[in-house]
């Protein structure tokens, strides 16, 4: 109503200012009309009138003003004689006037005609006076017409009148005009709009919005799209729920997982450190690209963090990661749906190459992995540790200033120092350490310099998390003969200086759906083995594939040379069977880690010269990074997996694998000195040193007859899809909240 309101007065408005002028135009071409009229008659009057007024014949006078006063809107005539007084007048003009006018003594004394658009007793009128001559120019005498000027107001409400009708017709059709384009093209959309909500809300599967003819909605439809789409993500999970919770199966999903973590939390605010950060800003050209690293603690992580809207404290490390904070060095993500904050750390080239490339990858990484590359450990390198873990106590000390009752889980080996650096400063702090990595045994532990510090740093912490017991055993053992403390076996904890810390497995793992394979409806695992046989260029019949970081600790050379042992005994696979290794660069900053890139790429081509025959080759070596749809491609096309670790905290790969096979197809060969050996029982097991073994294994593999595959498989993908990322996320929160309600 109001919008046809607002209508009819603005189009009103508009008409009534255009016809104003038109109007006033016509008022004025008739008023000159008039004047014209009047000129001409007063011209020819007057030169009658001067003939007789010469000669004295007022009767020819008053017969002259008797034959013209008969004139349309004529009011009457005067003449005068030249000092005004009245010589003849018509009837009507004499009722209208007492004497001469203004208008005529002033034409008698300039000596010409006046005009006048004047009141004659409430008479609008016309007034012309004008001067009388004699032949020789003198003036004799002067004449007066009037004419009547209400007729032109009667004309210009006649036109007011036409102008109203016409305003009147134009309001109707631009109302109905508008008004039937909001129906067909803002009702319309807004109602089929409306209709999708309803239908999205009452749970009918329809993701997409209408977009068709919603052109100018289309920002709103971009936006209501991701949110459909999060709603229905949401309604599915928690109808998965509703089915399992009904069928006593509960498995931990993204949204359990939040739900948990809420009550367990209950009101306290959550902060997670970890070195790498869960969102990389970098510029590409003159464009800022934000990626996500292919890391399993985002996809564990992100879910608690955005259901308590905590805080995440990492390292800035992209490109453009400066330009993307706030003066506070913080940024709301994920950046399409904000719901945590990113707090990045900035280190100088210096503090990096100190704490991360040496102390915590040159020292810890080989002293915790025993892999035969010896730890180095640098006075200096320790001292940048030092002053790194100050340096992300100092921000998370930030971060949680008058924070109630704060919940701090710090991520890996980087941050070894950073919970007793954390318990120091904010005492009622809950603070956990998961270290992602072995922990070895106390004699190879000892050869750290800083042990009795590493272990004194950690004991901060309320809680201490491993994958596997063994490595929980190994830290009690190595606590045990290092410091002055109390081991409790019986309930694996510590007590330092009156504060216990529990020190408890928490094997991590994957999201494993029934779609998590990731492959599309119309495409099969047979023809994606086909497609990546194209795209390589080479001919095989059997698949093998491992994926890794180019790291000393992953067994890829022994994997190589088992590979080479199983051809070398089993010929006939020969020209049939190529081992895929993906292996991600890294840490390339090290030396030891640019050479054993180089015994990697050396040792590939060894095998392949003296095997590769045709378009057939034993190895293929992808030396990039791969992204995890891309790696689980890899995954369904193979036969089967390597992972022949020398030594590893857990292994996701091997699970990866695993979650990717909703084919229950594919045999997993897995090395035994894994945290994942010690849950993929269904695996084939090897020891990674023992060339000949594991090549065995490949040969096992490949021969294995099918229902085993499946009944392995179907285990191991049980194993993992009850024991999933959720899972561990919320046993790790879980026991962090209840420790002091425990004691
Ligand atoms: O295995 C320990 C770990 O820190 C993982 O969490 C991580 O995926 C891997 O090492 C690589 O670490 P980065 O590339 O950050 O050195």
């Amino acid at each position: 109503m109001r919008l046809i309101i607002a209508l009819i007065l603005g189009v009103t408005l508009v008409s009534l200012a255009s016809s104003w002028s038109d109007v006033q135009d016509d008022k004025e071409a008739l008023r000159r009309d008039l004047q014209y009229k009047a000129e001409t008659f007063g011209e020819s009057l007057a030169s009658n009138a001067e003939l007789y007024l010469a000669s004295g014949d007022t009767g020819k006078l008053e017969q002259l003003v008797r034959r013209f006063s008969n004139r349309d809107h004529l009011l009457g005539i005067g003449i005068y004689d030249h000092d005004g007084s009245t010589l003849v007048m018509t009837r009507e003009l004499g009722s209208l006037l007492s004497g001469a006018p203004e208008a005529l003594s002033s034409a008698l004394s300039h000596d010409r005609p006046e005009t006048r658009f004047t009141r004659l007793r409430f008479r609008r009128v016309y007034l012309l006076a004008a001067p009388l001559h004699a032949p020789d120019k003198s003036i004799i005498g002067g004449i007066v017409i009037v004419y009547e000027t209400g007729y032109i107001r009667t004309e210009i409400f006649r036109v007011w009148g036409r102008v109203f009708i016409r305003i009147a017709g134009q309001v109707l059709v631009i109302v109905a005009i508008t008004l039937l384009i909001v129906r067909w093209s803002v009702a319309g959309p807004i109602a089929r709009a409306a209709q999708w909500m309803k239908t999205l809300r009452t749970g009918r599967q329809v993701v997409q919005p209408p977009s068709k003819d919603l052109d100018f909605l289309l920002p709103l439809a971009r936006e209501m799209a991701p949110l459909a789409e999060s709603m229905q993500r949401a309604r599915a999970a928690a109808e998965i729920e509703a089915r399992l919770r009904n069928t006593n199966e509960s498995l931990w999903t993204a949204q359990r997982l939040a739900e948990h973590v809420r009550s367990k939390l209950d009101g306290s605010s959550l902060f997670v450190v970890s070195n790498r950060e869960p969102y990389v800003h970098n510029w590409q050209g003159n464009t800022i690209t934000v990626t996500v690293p292919a890391s399993g603690l985002v996809t564990a992580i992100e879910p608690i963090l955005c259901a308590c809207n905590g805080t995440w404290v990492a390292q800035g490390s992209g490109s453009a990661d400066a330009e993307t904070v706030d003066n506070h060095d913080r940024l709301q993500v994920p950046p399409d749906d904000p719901k945590y904050t990113l707090r990045r750390v900035w280190l100088s080239a210096a503090e990096e190459e100190g704490y991360y490339y040496g102390f915590a990858n040159e020292g810890l990484w080989p002293l915790c992995h025993m892999a035969h590359t010896r730890p180095t450990f640098r006075a200096s390198d320790w001292e940048f540790y030092n002053a790194v873990n100050e340096r992300f106590a100092d921000a998370l000390v930030e971060e949680m200033a008058g924070e109630r009752d704060p919940v701090v889980l710090i991520q890996d080996y980087h941050f070894a120092l950073l919970p007793r650096m954390i318990k120091d400063r904010i005492p009622h702090a809950r603070v956990a350490i998961f270290w992602h990595i072995p922990w070895p045994n106390p004699e190879s532990f000892s050869i750290c310099p800083w042990q009795r510090e590493l272990l004194d740093g950690l004991l901060g912490a309320d809680l201490i998390g491993f994958h596997v017991q063994a490595h929980c055993n190994n830290f009690l053992s190595t606590v045990d003969r290092v410091l002055e403390a109390r081991v409790d076996w019986e309930h694996f904890s510590v007590k330092r200086n009156d504060h216990w810390s529990s020190v408890l497995p928490f094997p991590i793992s994957v999201e494993l759906t029934e779609d998590s394979s990731g492959l599309p409806l119309d495409h099969s695992f047979e023809e994606e083995r086909s497609a990546i046989i194209g795209e390589l260029g080479i001919d095989a019949t059997f698949l093998g594939v491992g994926v890794d970081r180019v790291d000393y600790t992953k067994g890829i050379i022994e994997r190589f040379q088992a590979v080479e042992s199983f051809l070398e005994r089993h010929p006939r696979y020969q020209g049939k069977f190529t081992f895929i290794q993906i292996g991600a660069p890294t840490r390339s900053n090290i030396p030891r880690y640019a050479e054993f890139q180089r015994e990697v790429e050396s040792e590939a081509t060894r095998i392949n010269d003296r095997f590769k025959r045709g378009k057939w080759r034993p190895i293929v070596f992808l030396n990039r990074q791969h992204s995890h749809k891309e790696v689980r491609r890899y995954y369904r096309a193979a036969h089967v997996c390597m992972v022949t670790s020398l030594h590893d905290g857990m292994n996701l790969v091997a699970k990866e694998y695993v979650a990717a096979r909703s084919d229950d197809r594919g045999v997993l060969i897995l090395s035994r000195f894994t945290g994942a050996a010690r849950e993929l029982r269904d695996a084939l097991i090897v020891n990674p040193y023992d060339i000949q073994g594991t090549g065995q294994a490949i040969a096992r593999a490949l021969e294995m007859d099918v229902t085993e595959i499946v009944d392995r498989m179907r285990r191991m993908r049980k194993m993992v899809k009850e024991h999933n990322i959720y899972w561990w996320a919320a046993s790790l929160i879980g026991e962090l909240c209840e420790l002091r309600l425990k004691r």
